[in-house]
């Protein structure tokens, strides 16, 4: 039975997720609470030769084996990883879930949103997050923000950009009890106490 807590973190590349998490698993580990942080695609051994295909293969990949590549690594990531630390009490910190796919396969590269969910649900075995922090954010903004040679999501242009918020923004909508959006144009500091803040409340309630 599940007894931690599953936080999941979802944005655009450059919004901030790896700088917050790394924030809240600190403040975590300082007031003693057992956590970790993981992320999608690449969590297990099997993830990281999927992430090296997701995120840098230069020939063309269909929309649907794209999506299969990434529920792939998410059921190995769900059985071997998620699922076993929250059966052990743990607060699963997590880059990217069920909403990447939604938003991305599903509102930027136009295909079938119940169909994704359908996959999703599969995937995950019906896992679900407790809570999950969407960092809203100007696609340009992001862009701006990385630095490096850009991997192949991160290639597509403003337009697939800026479908992919305006899909988070829906699925947050949709889902106001679970999903709760934070402004990622702001100081990290602020962005940091706006994530404890909400996350207190939910370990308060553990
Ligand atoms: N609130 C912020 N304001 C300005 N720069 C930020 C902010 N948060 C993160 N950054 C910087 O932007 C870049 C991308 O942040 P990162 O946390 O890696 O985003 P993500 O994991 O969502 O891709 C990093 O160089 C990081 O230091
Ligand atoms: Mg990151």
């Amino acid at each position: 039975m599940k007894k931690g807590l599953f936080i999941t973190f979802e944005g655009a590349d450059g919004c901030g997720k790896t700088t917050q998490i790394e924030l809240l698993k600190k403040y975590l580990d300082e007031k003693g609470i057992k956590n970790i942080q993981t992320r999608e695609p690449g969590a297990t051994e099997l993830g990281v030769e999927l992430r090296k295909i997701l995120l840098h293969y230069d020939k063309p990949v269909s929309n649907v084996a794209e999506t299969y590549l990434y529920l792939a690594d998410r059921a190995q990531h769900v059985e071997f990883e998620i699922k076993p630390a929250l059966e052990n009490g743990t607060v699963v910190l997590c880059d990217r879930y069920t909403d990447s796919t939604l938003s991305y396969q599903g509102y930027a590269r136009k295909q079938n949103l119940e169909t994704i969910e359908k996959l999703n649900e599969i995937a995950t075995g019906g896992l679900k997050p407790d809570l999950t922090i969407v960092f809203d954010i100007d696609s340009l903004l992001a862009q701006k923000r990385l630095s490096g040679e850009k991997d192949r999501l991160e290639k597509e242009g403003l337009e697939f950009h800026k479908a992919l918020r305006l899909g988070y923004l829906e699925i947050a909508k949709k889902e106001t009890k679970r999903i709760k959006v934070i402004n990622a144009d702001d100081t990290i500091e602020n962005i940091h106490k706006k994530v404890v803040k909400i996350v207190s409340e939910f370990i308060d309630k553990l």
